[in-house]
């Protein structure tokens, strides 16, 4: 009936969680697993404008991968199975890019026709679009998963379909240092043995693995643009993907990160299990990505209401 509702509100705290979410989020607020060492936010310093948020991401981020001539790796004999060049040099640039958030509230959207129409669509972990495609379409460029997916033996990484589409590119949260020695002898889940193992297994697919700086320099954008301390944990996968298409497209549409008309806590749109912290975040500071997002979104809200769909600009597009 043409009656817009309520999307996003960017000023999202965790004060306005549910009593059990709330206890949660302060919860991962209060410990640092990764060491993080920040001031935390400024006093009174003036909010930035959604342009000048781009512009910080753009100079602030480096969106870097593995190569073989990074120490410590350059010294073990599996370095070469890591590609020769950053992801920013080998693929794109493309023209329009889709990114697909596994949010339940994809189910019965009917927007797999318009994320298909895109010239590349990056999706998430263990994401599947067969059975799905009315919803989220059938594309997928790159699949952004996390070690746990790569190291947990329900999701049968090794020899799963779902991962042999596209390329892959991973991650696990490392030290806030970003010294890879340290985070080599120190990984939340067995990246890198998955890795070589995947690598002998599918030795033409491309796969390249994040460098734990960029989790971290990401993260200190959201703080340094938040009023209130956030969680001290990477930013969700899907921010990270989104940062990625950022640098490779001219124009990037996230799909329900912010959620549509039909915001649900189910969790994801392929299970049936329903929990408001995968939308709201618990462990990773997923509420003050959002509070970002939006500010950053040059679509209008109706579009974020009917479709969930948030426009950015691809960092070749504008100067700063
Ligand atoms: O759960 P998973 O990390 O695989 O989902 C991919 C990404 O989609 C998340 O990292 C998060 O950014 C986004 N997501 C969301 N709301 C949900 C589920 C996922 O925003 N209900």
């Amino acid at each position: 009936n043409g009656a817009l509702g309520e999307v996003w509100n960017e000023e999202m705290s965790s004060t306005m969680l549910g009593k059990r979410l709330r206890k949660v989020v302060q919860n991962y607020q209060a410990m640092n697993k990764y060491g993080v060492k920040y001031p935390g936010p400024a006093a009174h310093r003036p909010k930035l404008s959604g342009p000048e948020l781009l512009c910080q991401i753009k100079e602030m981020v480096q969106i870097t991968t593995l190569t073989p001539d990074m120490e410590p790796f350059s010294g073990l004999p599996w370095a070469s199975q890591l590609p020769q060049h950053q992801i920013t040099t080998d693929i794109g640039p493309f023209k329009t890019c889709a990114v697909v958030s596994s949010a339940g509230s994809l189910k019965n959207s009917g927007l797999g026709k318009e994320i298909d129409t895109h010239d590349a669509v990056i999706r998430f972990n263990a994401a599947p679009t067969t059975g799905f495609e009315k919803d989220v379409g059938s594309k997928t460029t790159v699949r952004l998963i996390n070690s746990q997916v790569m190291a947990s033996e329900d999701h049968h990484f090794l020899s799963s379909s779902l991962y042999s589409a596209g390329i892959l590119v991973s991650w696990d949260p490392g030290p806030y240092s970003s010294d890879l020695r340290e985070w080599f002898n120190k990984t939340d889940y067995p990246i890198f043995k998955q890795y070589q193992r995947y690598r002998r297994l599918h030795p033409q697919q491309p796969f390249y693995i994040i460098h734990p700086r960029m989790e971290w320099q990401l993260w200190q954008r959201i703080q340094d643009n938040m009023d209130e301390t956030i969680q001290k944990n990477p930013p969700s996968s899907g921010l990270l993907g989104t940062v990625l298409m950022m640098s490779l497209c001219e124009v990037v549409h996230v799909y329900e990160f912010l959620p549509s008309r039909r915001k649900t806590e189910l969790c994801h749109y392929y299970q049936r299990f329903s929990d408001a912290a995968c939308t709201l975040g618990a462990y990773h500071p997923l509420l003050y990505e959002k509070n970002l997002v939006k500010r950053m979104n040059q679509g209008s809200d109706r579009d974020i209401y009917t479709y969930g769909r948030v426009t950015l600009p691809g960092f070749i597009t504008f100067n700063c």
